[in-house]
């Protein structure tokens, strides 16, 4: 048995937004999502099942955190469970941005813990079997898995729901640049947010658009139509968010300098510049761009008094096997 590997996984970030579990522990989602991997979003994880450890033991960014921990061990659990052992595991996780802060460190973190440790506990899944693993530690985690532009299958039970990819990262060069607000971790984390969705009164209506809006991103990525893309992320986005705001207890994620840049989004568009922006469960705003606009977006983000960072992603591939251990 190979009882040590490593992955790594991009983030990557929705188009088409997962919302609501219809199963919670399965987490099986209300809906489909589109999403494209994030090249500068970066998780690490080294995963070792060894019969001397009495213990698991995890280590998230030099950290060791409890309740992600707990959540990884439950993941290690499932491994183990495929594979029919009992080893305990040593996992130590590096990510190249801040976590819990809304930039999707679940999805990169539940990726790279996914295939690191299915190959270390001597599985060779598949990458609909990997993703499906994944998706049950983390939803979002199932699109960091295939390449590049990705899909979540609508599916009712856990074998039919995970992603596939759409397109390779070659097929369309746009940019995501986050534009990081504050380092501020979530109050509510996406996990408890999911089950507050159909509180909201217009949770349902946004579950009714959701096939079309599937149907349209599909063609408008197909299609490499920027301004149709744009346009469809954009009002996902906010639809998102009207979700937050309505749901009881009210989510409300946006800070005056994510605002700000919303509006400004829109003036640089009016002004020519077709720049577009989707936002997560947190306060940082992703700019949506072209190629060819990318260093002057740049440059008017970093003279922003409520930018702290930016990062500057294109699309990627999804979680790689890779022989440098963290440990
Ligand atoms: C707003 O995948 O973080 O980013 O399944 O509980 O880990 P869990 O939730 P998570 O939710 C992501 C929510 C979102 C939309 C998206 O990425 O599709």
């Amino acid at each position: 048995m190979r009882n040590k590997a490593t992955a790594i996984a991009p983030s990557n970030i929705a188009f088409i937004k997962y919302w609501g579990v219809k199963d919670e522990i399965l987490r099986l989602p209300k809906n489909g999502s589109i999403s494209m991997n994030l090249s500068n979003l970066l998780t690490t994880t080294t995963v070792e099942f060894n019969p001397d450890f009495y213990q698991d033991t995890v280590t998230i960014d030099t950290v060791i955190d409890i309740v992600s921990g707990n959540r990884v061990i439950k993941h290690l659990d499932r491994i183990r469970s495929l594979a029919k052992i009992k080893y305990k595991a040593k996992v130590v996780t590096v990510n190249n941005f801040p976590t819990s802060t809304g930039l999707s460190s679940s999805a990169s973190g539940f990726a790279a813990l996914t295939l690191a440790g299915a190959r270390a506990a001597g599985l060779d899944l598949s990458e609909k079997e990997l993703s499906i693993l994944a998706r049950q530690g983390s939803g979002s985690a199932c699109r960091s898995i295939p390449d590049g532009f990705v899909e979540w299958l609508d599916g009712d039970t856990s074998e039919t729901s995970y992603a596939v990819s759409l397109h390779p990262k070659s097929y369309w060069d746009i940019v995501d640049i986050v534009a990081v607000v504050s380092k501020t971790k979530k109050e509510i984390s996406s996990t408890d947010g999911h089950k507050l969705a159909t509180t909201s009164p217009f949770f349902e209506k946004r579950l009714e658009l959701n096939k079309e809006k599937m149907i349209l991103m599909k063609q408008y990525i197909k299609d490499k139509n920027f301004s149709a893309f744009g346009e469809l992320a954009e009002s996902e986005a906010l639809e998102l968010h009207a979700i937050y705001l309505t749901s009881h207890p009210s989510l409300i994620y946006l800070l005056p300098a994510s605002l700000r840049l919303l509006h400004l989004a829109k003036k640089w568009r009016q002004e020519g510049l077709e720049v577009y922006f989707t936002l997560n469960t947190g306060q940082d705003v992703h700019i949506l761009c072209q190629k060819k606009d990318e260093k002057e977006v740049v440059q008017k983000l970093l003279k922003l008094k409520e930018v702290q960072n930016i990062i500057t992603n294109y699309p990627s591939d999804g979680a790689k096997l890779s022989n440098k251990h963290v440990f």
